[in-house]
């Protein structure tokens, strides 16, 4: 998202909606037996193989999996896309679903949340896809890989969550195609009615134009040829009960979410992290005895902490992986995160989203 800011960044680290889904199987749908099972197996895997914990920032080099670069492609001129496969023992990969992404532990300390963008039932490797960001920790690191090189894995995990429609509208912006392409693949192959609309800044800049399905409503959408797009033309066709799945620039994804009909439903992925929503000013403690900091209404915690504690770990900055959580020792959060790994909060706050009360005191374990 996964990261930063690398935040308005034009990359495949992606921010997901900081909001609930809306309905995860679509408002008044039937849940779909298969993707429940699937869920359930993933949701029963992830004790078994995850060795991190919340609030604990892993060691440089760790993950879950560490796994092995086997390619590296140009599918755009600053986009890079990886193959990933296991550098260990066994053969495949743990199962993913079109919008899971996974954590890559790229050492120092980066971490960043990409989205998987190849075949589901490829379980020899993951594909992910980077755009450049100028300045981007993460995506520098990224670009920096070749073959050979290992890296670690966390995941994978949804925040993304593709669910069953009986029509869907997918958009995607530049880079934002990666985690739309296998939704894309799947209605096409499950002989769902759909339409894309594919925006970008030019063709050349777009990646995986070749890999989209041939003979279904697909457009693909280059700003230098159609102009910027606006909310009604990206909506051409929209009929009540369409499922609307976005990816792309905030601006892109806003001008969708204030346009479609009440109860739609609307699932984005976002390159930037989400403006704070009604805040308050409040108080963080770094320790018992530690300085006080003030966070400002529009400001997170994390920010604020960080002007200090440079070191301070987080990756999505939205709430859903929980790099950032530390302990809470005092004060009354307003738990504000959607941790994916559904791992409890217990006693802990996550420094990018969560808040508390004007003038409430929160006294962290820092
Ligand atoms: S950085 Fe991911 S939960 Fe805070």
């Amino acid at each position: 998202m996964t990261g930063g800011s690398e935040g308005v960044r034009h990359s495949a680290e992606y921010y997901a909606d900081p909001r609930p889904p809306v309905a995860l199987f679509g408002r008044g749908g039937q849940p779909d037996r298969f993707m429940l099972a699937l869920e359930g197996l993933a949701a029963r895997l992830e004790p078994l193989t995850s060795r991190w914990r919340p609030g604990h920032p892993p060691p440089e080099s760790a993950g879950d999996l560490t796994v092995r670069v086997a390619a590296v492609e140009h599918p755009a001129p600053d986009v890079a896309a990886l193959t990933l496969v296991p550098a260990g023992p066994g053969t495949v990969l743990p199962p993913w679903q079109p919008g899971h992404h996974v954590d890559v532990v790229l050492g120092g300390g980066v971490v960043r949340q990409y989205s998987l963008t190849g075949d589901p039932a490829d379980r020899s490797g993951y594909r992910i896809a980077v755009r450049r960001i100028e300045g981007g920790a993460g995506s520098g690191l990224v670009h920096g890989l070749a073959a050979g090189d290992t890296v670690g894995l966390r995941g994978p995990r949804n925040a993304f969550p593709f669910s069953r429609a009986d029509r869907y509208l997918f958009v995607a912006g530049g880079i934002g195609i990666t985690p739309v392409l296998p939704m894309v693949r799947a209605a096409h192959a499950a002989g769902r009615e759909f339409r894309f609309v594919y925006t970008g800044r030019d063709r050349e800049s777009m990646p995986f134009r070749d890999e989209l399905p041939e003979g279904a409503d697909v457009f693909v959408r280059p700003d230098d040829e159609y102009g910027i797009p606006d909310a009604d033309e990206l909506l051409t066709g929209f009929t009540p009960g369409t499922a609307v799945y976005v990816c792309g620039p905030a601006p892109l994804i806003n001008a969708l979410r204030r346009r479609i009909p009440e109860g739609t439903p609307f699932f984005s992925e976002r390159f930037s992290p989400s403006p704070v929503v009604d805040g308050r000013r409040f108080e963080v403690r770094l320790g018992r005895s530690g300085p006080v900091l003030t966070v400002p209404e529009d400001e997170s915690a994390l920010d604020v902490v960080r002007r200090v504690r440079p070191e301070t770990a987080y990756s999505c900055r939205q709430g859903f992986c929980g790099t950032c959580r530390v302990g809470l020792l005092a004060g009354v959060p307003d738990h504000r995160d959607r941790p994916t790994g559904g791992s409890p909060r217990g006693g802990e706050f996550a420094l990018c989203v969560s808040r508390a009360e004007e003038g409430e005191r929160i006294v962290l374990d820092l």
